[in-house]
């Protein structure tokens, strides 16, 4: 283990970590190459990210690959987004397998292509008795999307004038998933871009600089170091907290 690992406490790491993989267009633009390149690197970085967060001993990880909104973006782009989302189920089901990942995806999964959802499903039979950890995938994933598929399920169902909180979280794709703890978004971007606006009421955020295409297991130990210098307070007070522990 090299020294900025072992400076991890192995007692406080988060449970769950989610990240906006963003800059692929970037990273791609300041090389001079086409914005595919840029998305092919940063499946490089997500498989690497997935990797390490099991070597570091991360239970949960969650990954915003696709959102709802960049359906918007150029056909072109759409497609080899969803070609490379095809290729990277294809390669990784079998190393996520012998790794003992689970895989899981949340989103409006019926919008993808048949032939990706094909291959999605499959990936996620074959990894459904792993048990080292969840790698969540969001694909034609939105926040606000996610609250009103809830709020439509209740309303088909139809027995309730009122919800509260654990029976509405019920309904949410993440229903079998922890409320994260550790929020990474990487390029520099301070705003969520549409993730998981529920679950991340007390989610700890940490923006890097860092080009997804550049980021890699290192960047993810800084992440993770900074997280373990944090007090989360849930609303209490700092001399509440510290009796808690
Ligand atoms: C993130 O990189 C990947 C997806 C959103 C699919 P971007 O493509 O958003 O990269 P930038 O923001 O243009 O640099
Ligand atoms: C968020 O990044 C979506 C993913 C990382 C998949 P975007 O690049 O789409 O977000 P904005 O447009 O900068 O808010
Ligand atoms: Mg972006």
């Amino acid at each position: 283990m090299n020294k900025v690992n072992s400076e991890l406490n192995p007692q406080r790491l988060p449970r769950h970590v989610v990240i906006i993989m963003d800059g692929n267009g970037r990273w791609a633009k300041q090389k001079k190459l086409s914005r595919l390149s840029g998305h092919k690197e940063g499946m490089k970085s997500a498989s690497l990210a997935v990797k390490a967060a099991k070597e570091l001993g991360i239970k949960y990880i969650t990954l915003f690959a696709f959102s709802a909104q960049n359906w918007n973006r150029p056909e072109k782009e759409v497609i080899a987004l969803m070609n490379l989302l095809k290729q990277y189920l294809e390669s990784e089901s079998k190393e996520l397998v012998k790794r003992d990942i689970k895989l899981n995806a949340i989103g409006r999964l019926n919008e993808l292509p048949d032939d990706v959802l094909d291959v999605l499903n499959s990936a996620i039979d074959l990894t459904s008795n792993c048990k080292g950890m969840t790698l969540t995938l969001a694909l034609s994933y939105g926040g606000r999307e996610e609250i009103i598929d809830a709020v439509n399920s209740i309303i088909e169902i139809g027995d309730r004038k009122a919800v509260d909180e654990k029976y509405f979280s019920g309904f949410l794709y993440t229903k079998d998933l922890p409320e994260p703890d550790l929020l990474i978004r990487t390029s520099g971007e301070m705003r969520l871009s549409n993730f998981l606006l529920w679950q991340l009421a007390y989610t700890e955020i940490y923006v890097t600089k860092t080009l997804w295409p550049n980021f890699r297991k290192s960047h993810l130990v800084r992440a993770l170091l900074n997280f373990q210098k944090r007090e989360r307070r849930f609303g209490l007070t700092s001399d509440q907290v510290k009796k808690e522990i």
